[in-house]
């Protein structure tokens, strides 16, 4: 297990842990910019097999926050939405209690198709589109 997957499983954004940041994602100057996808078309590619198990599980690659919301391998059981805050780009988590993303820096909320429940952020994260292969789930644009 990577870092970020690790804390985004604790609910912890990198820039909860990082003070005095300096990641690109942090602070007022954020990058939001779209993800590249890979030849195949794919943003990011998990193996359902060991990753995402459980309800909450969540992981971050590439620009991008893919969580499990409910049980069972089928693209409706997971949410993919950008990472970076659309306020001022901090990595959002996933809470499980609420089934719904928050942003550790400012408090907003927003729905797991990204739609902002709670401000500051005025602006939806952009969702992405779960493909299930197999048991291989491709995040794509
Ligand atoms: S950076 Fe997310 S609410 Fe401010």
């Amino acid at each position: 297990m990577e870092r970020h997957e690790f804390l985004a499983k604790l609910g912890i954004g990198l820039a909860a842990v990082c003070t005095g940041c300096s990641l690109v994602s942090c602070g007022s100057n954020p990058k939001n910019e779209d993800p590249t996808p890979g030849s195949d078309g794919n943003i990011f590619t998990t193996n359902l097999n060991t990753e995402l198990l459980n309800i909450g599980d969540a992981k971050v690659s590439n620009g991008v926050i893919l969580a499990r919301t409910a049980a069972g391998n089928t693209a409706d059981a997971f949410s993919a939405v950008q990472v970076a805050c659309t306020h001022e780009g901090t990595f959002i988590n996933y809470n499980q209690a609420g089934g719904i993303y928050i942003c550790p820096l400012h408090g907003s909320r927003f729905s797991k198709e990204g739609s902002v429940l709670q401000g500051p952020a005025v602006n939806s994260l952009k969702k992405y589109n779960v493909v299930i292969s197999g048991t291989n789930l491709n995040v794509r644009a």
